[in-house]
């Protein structure tokens, strides 16, 4: 097939040098590709070493405390996915005596392994005949057949599943799919692809036609919620209250108390609110300083508060008090990161 024998010539031209490509190890394929479903491959690879020189192997990793897991994933976002892969690595230890299953649809069956991961392993480790499809694919696949189908809704992703299935050569499953990954990524980017030196050009459709930025068609807006927080950083003797939130996208984090608000408040509407009082019923307090910024989840723009308040005696449920300086010591959300990082530097 002309369109994987290009790919494939392509890549032998340009491919990146990284460590997961060295190796069939399935543990280290899977963490790569677990982390690298959550950045780019340049900040992915550092989290990536940090791993596997933490945690050498599977055993390791099933050993650790989720603390530590989730202070190492911290900066990355979408947490669920560390937590996801601790749970696996300690039932795969648990069940399989450490080993990987060695097909896709006993992979699937694994926490946090979907057909993504699942192509990506039991390709790259087993050499099995299964297409990866990620957003790359996607892209390069819908350019070159201008398929207009909105990749995401049901039929798209049927689509898009079956025609990369179609054009994966059974005998170069591993290649191909890195090679067509890697396009996507260096190649046939999402904004600026480099259709002017390009040996796709002569099967591309969407270059024919001219409208290779339209492609892929997606049905849905992405629907921003927009959040009011505001974080109380409760300090007495150099110890400020912090707990580990059980829920949510930051399960597993721990964070100062705070306070959400359906709308924008002025400082002097916070002050005077009732949610703030009520925290400090018959307690003294003093507002020492806040600062303000926005932080873009994919789905959420959070508008964020930081409270610094002395207060004597105060005791929440649930809260503990740790030294301010030891803070570092736990995982913490990006959110609470950057407010960390501008008192530190003070
Ligand atoms: N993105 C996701 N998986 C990848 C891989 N194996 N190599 C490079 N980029 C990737």
């Amino acid at each position: 097939m002309i369109f994987s024998s290009e790919i494939i010539k392509w890549y032998s031209q340009n491919k990146r040098d990284l460590p997961w490509r060295k190796t069939t190890d399935p543990y280290k394929i899977w963490l790569s590709e677990i982390i690298l479903q959550q950045t780019r491959v340049n900040q992915g690879l550092s989290y990536y070493l940090t791993f596997l020189n933490e945690f050498p192997n599977i055993h390791q990793l099933a050993l650790a405390k989720e603390d530590k897991v989730l202070k190492l994933w911290q900066g990355l976002g979408y947490y669920s996915r560390a937590r996801n892969l601790h749970y696996t690595a300690k039932y795969i230890v648990d069940y399989f005596d450490g080993e990987f299953p060695k097909n896709y649809s006993d992979l699937l069956l694994l926490r946090g392994i979907g057909t993504y991961t699942a192509a990506a392993i039991s390709s790259f480790s087993f050499g099995l005949p299964h297409a990866v499809v990620d957003g790359n694919v996607i892209r390069v696949i819908s350019r070159v057949f201008g398929i207009k189908t909105p990749f995401d809704t049901g039929k798209g992703r049927k689509e898009f599943a079956i025609t990369s299935q179609k054009l994966l050569p059974k005998d170069n499953s591993a290649v191909y799919n890195q090679a067509i990954m890697d396009f996507g990524s260096i190649q046939c980017k999402p904004h600026t692809p480099n259709c002017l030196i390009c040996c796709m050009q002569h099967i591309c459709v969407a270059f024919k036609n001219n409208n290779v930025r339209s492609f892929p068609v997606r049905l849905k807006k992405n629907k921003i919620k927009k959040r009011y927080l505001h974080y109380l950083m409760i300090e007495e003797n150099q110890k400020v209250l912090i707990k580990k939130r059980n829920t949510g996208i930051w399960q597993g984090l721990y964070e100062f108390p705070y306070i959400e608000f359906s709308k924008s408040l002025t400082d002097l509407e916070f002050i005077n609110s009732d949610s703030l009082k009520q925290l400090f019923i018959k307690k003294k307090f003093k507002i020492c300083s806040s600062f303000s910024f926005k932080h873009r989840l994919s789905h959420q723009i959070i508008n964020v508060t930081f409270w610094y308040i002395r207060s004597k005696e105060i005791k929440i449920k649930g809260f503990k008090k740790i030294l301010l300086k030891n803070i570092s010591k736990y995982p913490v959300s990006r959110l609470m990161e950057k407010y960390l990082n501008t008192i530190n530097k003070n």
